[in-house]
């Protein structure tokens, strides 16, 4: 065999395989070739997921791929919208931190949620307060689609409360983002997952680790995040905890 036979065959074995492993596992399902049709890459890559999942080598290569993933996007500094499309990427469980914010929300006052995934904060404020969705992804609602990372951030508009919950740590550019929000808004309520509160003894560098296959690009102690908003002309007025999370509310001076 001559060797430009090899990418065809190669790209044969592929498609042999991804029909073979993505196959549908019920009866009357359609034939592989009408399937095929229909496959998109990404569908292939879900079913291949499905298939893999909570087998060892599966859970040790995701987590490679994730950890990878992240570190290079520290230097690229981009988001990862990819991620965040998917339909499972969104959690309820995250509701009660949520709720854990909401309270801290007078009625009446019109709040920007950065970040805002599967806007439970809407359902949760208090009687009279506005709200406007911002996130990477249009996530219906009026969402208005930021990207924090973006080179250029827009000027959000004058709200009496930013929400971030569990966005920070996606965000490479954290201090130009409070600057931003110490412009726009008159108070923040805020939740990051600190390194010290996570990790209280910071031996070995597995935290950070843990912390890229979480998709967080930045590290920062409790008191950095209290020292990053201070010095943007916010106080701080109250301290929480969800889980091992801190929970910050700040207003301007
Ligand atoms: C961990 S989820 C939190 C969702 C929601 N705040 C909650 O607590 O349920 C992170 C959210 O931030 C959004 N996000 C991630 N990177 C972002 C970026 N660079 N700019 C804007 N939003 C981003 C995601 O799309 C997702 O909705």
């Amino acid at each position: 065999m001559t060797w430009e036979w090899l990418p065809p065959t190669l790209v044969l074995i592929v498609l042999v395989v991804g029909i073979y492993l993505t196959r549908p596992a019920t009866a009357g399902a359609p034939s592989a070739r009408a399937s095929l049709v229909r496959r998109s890459p990404e569908m292939i890559a879900s079913r291949l997921r499905q298939r893999a999942a909570g087998t060892a080598p599966a859970v040790y290569l995701s987590f490679a791929v994730r950890t990878a993933g992240t570190v290079l996007r520290t230097f690229t500094r981009r988001s990862d919208p990819a991620r965040w499309r998917r339909p499972d990427s969104l959690s309820p469980t995250w509701d009660s931190r949520t709720a854990q914010m909401a309270a801290l929300i007078s009625p009446g006052a019109s709040v920007i949620e950065f970040g805002a995934g599967r806007q439970a904060l809407r359902t949760l404020l208090p009687a009279g307060c506005t709200y406007v969705p911002c996130d990477l992804v249009d996530r219906g609602g009026g969402t208005r689609v930021v990207d924090l990372n973006a080179r250029r951030l827009p000027r959000f508009g004058q709200y009496d409360v930013a929400v971030l919950s569990g966005v920070l740590e996606y965000v490479h550019d954290v201090p130009r983002l409070i600057d931003r929000l110490a412009a726009d808004s008159s108070s923040a309520i805020v939740s990051y997952a600190a390194v010290d509160v996570q990790d209280p003894n910071q031996e070995t560098g597995r935290d950070r680790l843990m912390r890229r296959s979480h998709g967080w690009v930045n590290d920062y102690t409790s008191r950095e995040i209290m020292t990053m908003f201070t010095r943007a002309g916010f106080t701080c007025v109250h301290t929480g905890a969800w889980n091992d999370q801190e929970i910050y509310q700040f207003t301007r001076k």
